[in-house]
């Protein structure tokens, strides 16, 4: 082996080798007593989320589901090193890394795809490739190899404008798992795809779960979206974001391939009652505030 490929090796892991799904045991990330507070312009400040203590199993896919301002994308950010917690710790693998910078074992998916229009879909996810130890073969290698496992043959010479919006999708994903993380993060990556498309990113979610080996952990406001796609589902009440509830829908619903069905009575029903919680803890904070 030479050294690059040692030094891709080790990048890679047995990610490609493994599928652990949703009930290997271990625990992929462990959040413990996550605060965090902005500075405010009038001199105070606003407590996003507090004291957060977040499990998830290794191979699982965990919604946050919350309404918009209870601090998801904060607390994304602090698992991705992004933005450091005020107090708490993140482990990812049992490793601790609070207040590391962006682990180099994350990929993330943000709200906005944030591809670079003036790039090809090729060289976007090329991007994330950068400062990595691979020859411009290699290099073009991973990409294609990406191009492929999302679906995208054929497609790497295409600016972002050139793309539908599912086409958009799958290459910011292609993008985020380039270095084959072992964790993924998501920020509603879906929620401006039409329903249809969504769906079929759903499908794919969970067989690059499969693929790839991963842990995925993702945050919506789409109730749905969290029943049929998630494992667990944990919701967050907002001001200041805190953990109300957290939902195994993998023990009463195991995930159905290739996706756990909307209108199926069971899922149905869990959309209604985790419809109910949030209307509870948001009424709770309204009532408080
Ligand atoms: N960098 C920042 N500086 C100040 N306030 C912020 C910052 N980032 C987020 N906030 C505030 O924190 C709250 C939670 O934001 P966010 O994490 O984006 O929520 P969500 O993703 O659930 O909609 C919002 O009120 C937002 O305005
Ligand atoms: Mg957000």
């Amino acid at each position: 082996m030479t050294q690059l490929d040692a030094a891709k090796h080790i990048e890679r892991g047995p990610a490609l080798s493994t599928a652990p799904g949703a009930r290997s045991g271990g625990t992929a990330l462990k959040l413990t007593g996550i605060n965090k507070s902005f500075p405010q312009r009038d001199g105070g400040r606003l407590e996003v989320l507090r004291d957060i203590d977040l499990s998830v199993r290794s191979g699982a896919i965990q919604a946050l589901l919350g309404r918009s301002g209870s601090g998801k994308s904060t607390l994304l950010n602090i698992v991705s090193g992004l933005t450091p917690a005020d107090t708490g710790t993140v482990t990812v693998d049992g490793k601790d890394f609070t207040g590391g910078t962006v682990l180099p074992m994350v990929g993330y998916v943000f709200q906005d795809d944030r591809l670079m229009p003036w790039r090809t879909a090729r060289a976007n996810i090329a991007f994330a490739l950068e400062n990595q130890p691979l020859d411009s073969n290699e290099r073009a290698e991973e990409v294609s190899e990406m191009l492929t496992l999302v679906g995208l043959d054929g497609f790497g010479a295409a600016y972002p404008n050139e793309l539908s919006g599912g086409m958009r999708s799958r290459v910011a994903l292609a993008r985020s798992l380039v270095r084959r993380p072992k964790l993924l993060l998501m920020d509603e990556p879906f929620s401006r795809l039409d329903e249809e498309t969504r769906t079929a990113m759903h499908e794919e979610i969970i067989r690059l779960r499969d693929l790839l080996g991963m842990t995925i952990l993702f945050v919506t406001h789409d109730v749905e979206e969290a029943a049929v796609l998630a494992d667990e589902v944990t919701v967050l009440a907002p001001r200041p974001g805190r953990i109300a509830e957290t939902v195994d829908i993998a023990a009463a619903l195991p995930q159905h391939p290739p996706l756990r069905d909307g209108t199926d009575p069971a899922v149905v029903e869990i959309i209604r009652q985790l419809k109910c919680t949030i209307a509870r803890v948001s009424a709770q904070s309204d009532a408080r505030s």
